[in-house]
């Protein structure tokens, strides 16, 4: 065990909370970097890895990126979080939702869990009704409303929700007519994806679906972005597949790796979102507000979606071509550029984890069972060196195979999964 693992064991619970828990990795994964720079990170003995996972999507643009580090610094300089908020928090407000085509204004938050949380009360508060619609397996945060392990939780944490299946039709229309006459919401990410299971995005029909029967109801359809907003387009990402939402939730890529959250409304919820009391002594930072204006200005004026996904089209040929050489077969779902990959029928994981630490070895982090971000910061000759690894890593899976065993950590913990 590392020094700074054992050192952590005996001071965090667990050694780390969340999925960050060292029994949901494989052995032998690093627990700590102490460098991150492009796409790029180094663990604690100094081993550099190109690094698939880009701080859980946050690092859109590639760690420390400098136009966005220089933008951070000079607010920091001028201010951060002070008694009131700067003006940069109207420039953000101003250019996300010039960014965000459904939105006339916008609120900003922390997490991801803070802006679904708000979302739902804005909801509630418009629609003066009570019951919130979602699928089990997307992961919308971890308050107790949506948190998928139920352990310290009550039963009424999840009081006045129902659950449809993302891109299941029928599923919706039952958990609407379910909902009566009480229904608020119906919350869409663009993939139901707790970490664990496919990407695969619901069809333009069923997003057409979402919109007729928020409009035959007066619930309010939010779209939560929070992971893949940024990544794919200049819009809300719900827009790639169906009519513009009512409200829409941010997170993670908004400031590069700076903590900032947001809600974009349009003028319809603008009275709900005033009546709700959303706030947070850390709300009002300066510093992620100026990085996540950098960051937008970025994504509008130069050709990221384009760059990454040009890479990402590499990576999912190369690996389709890879893996059949080594009579394996591997599941690519959802869009190139956050794809999830796992082998096919590797229900037990054992397979993603011995191919993730073949890779690690050969200088690639990438993640046993949750999706991989390519950031803006890759290039060609990375995802080459990728393929590389990935060809001398399927190689060394196939030899010892028969002698692989299933993490019992994760395993556990999808046994636990609320759905
Ligand atoms: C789709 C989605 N919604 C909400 C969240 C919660 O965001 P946060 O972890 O910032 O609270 C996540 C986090 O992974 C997410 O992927």
């Amino acid at each position: 065990m590392s020094n700074l693992l054992s050192r952590a064991d005996l001071v965090l619970p667990g050694g780390m909370c969340g999925h960050l828990n060292p029994s949901f990795m494989p052995p032998g994964f690093p627990r700590f970097f102490n460098r991150a720079q492009g796409p790029y990170a180094w663990a604690e003995d100094g081993v550099r890895y190109i690094d698939l996972v880009a701080g859980y999507g946050t690092n859109l643009l590639g760690y420390n990126n400098p136009e966005v580090e220089a933008a951070a610094t000079q607010q920091r300089v001028a201010g951060d979080t002070t008694s009131l908020p700067m003006a940069v928090m109207i420039e953000l407000a101003e250019s996300f939702t010039d960014f965000v085509q459904h939105a006339d204004w916008a609120m900003f938050m922390k997490t991801g869990t803070e802006a679904n949380t708000l979302a739902c009360a804005i909801a509630r508060a418009h629609s003066g009704k009570r019951i919130i619609l979602f699928d089990k397996a997307a992961h919308l945060g971890a308050a107790p409303w949506c948190n998928p392990v139920r352990k310290g939780l009550l039963e009424e944490d999840r009081a006045h929700q129902g659950y449809f299946d993302l891109g299941d039709i029928d599923s919706l229309r039952r958990a609407v007519a379910a909902a009566g006459d009480d229904l608020a919401a119906i919350i869409t990410p663009l993939f139901a994806n707790d970490g664990v299971g496919s990407q695969d995005l619901p069809s333009a029909e069923f997003a057409k679906q979402v919109r007729v029967l928020c409009d035959q109801t007066g619930a309010v359809h939010i779209a939560d972005d929070i992971r893949g907003g940024l990544w794919l387009t200049r819009d809300c990402s719900w827009s790639l597949i169906g009519p513009a939402p009512d409200l829409s939730t941010w997170g993670k890529a908004l400031g590069n790796g700076y903590p900032i959250a947001g809600i974009a409304g349009c003028d319809k919820f603008r009275d709900a979102a005033r009546a709700v009391y959303g706030s947070g002594t850390y709300w009002f930072g300066a510093v992620p507000m100026a990085a996540a204006l950098q960051t937008l200005r970025i994504v509008k004026e130069r050709h990221v979606h384009a760059h990454i996904e040009q890479l990402g089209i590499l990576l999912r040929n190369g690996l389709t071509e890879i893996a059949a050489r080594h009579d394996f077969s591997l599941e690519q779902t959802g869009p190139v550029q956050i794809p999830q990959i796992v082998f096919a029928e590797d229900t037990d994981f054992r397979f993603g984890f011995a191919f993730a630490s073949e890779l690690l070895a050969r200088g690639v982090y990438f993640h046993p069972w949750h999706n991989i971000f390519l950031s803006n910061s890759l290039h060609t000759e990375d995802i080459e060196s990728i393929l590389s690894a990935a060809d001398g890593a399927m190689e060394s899976v196939s030899a010892r195979q028969h002698l692989l065993q299933p993490p019992t950590g994760l395993v556990e913990l999808v046994a636990n999964l609320d759905h």
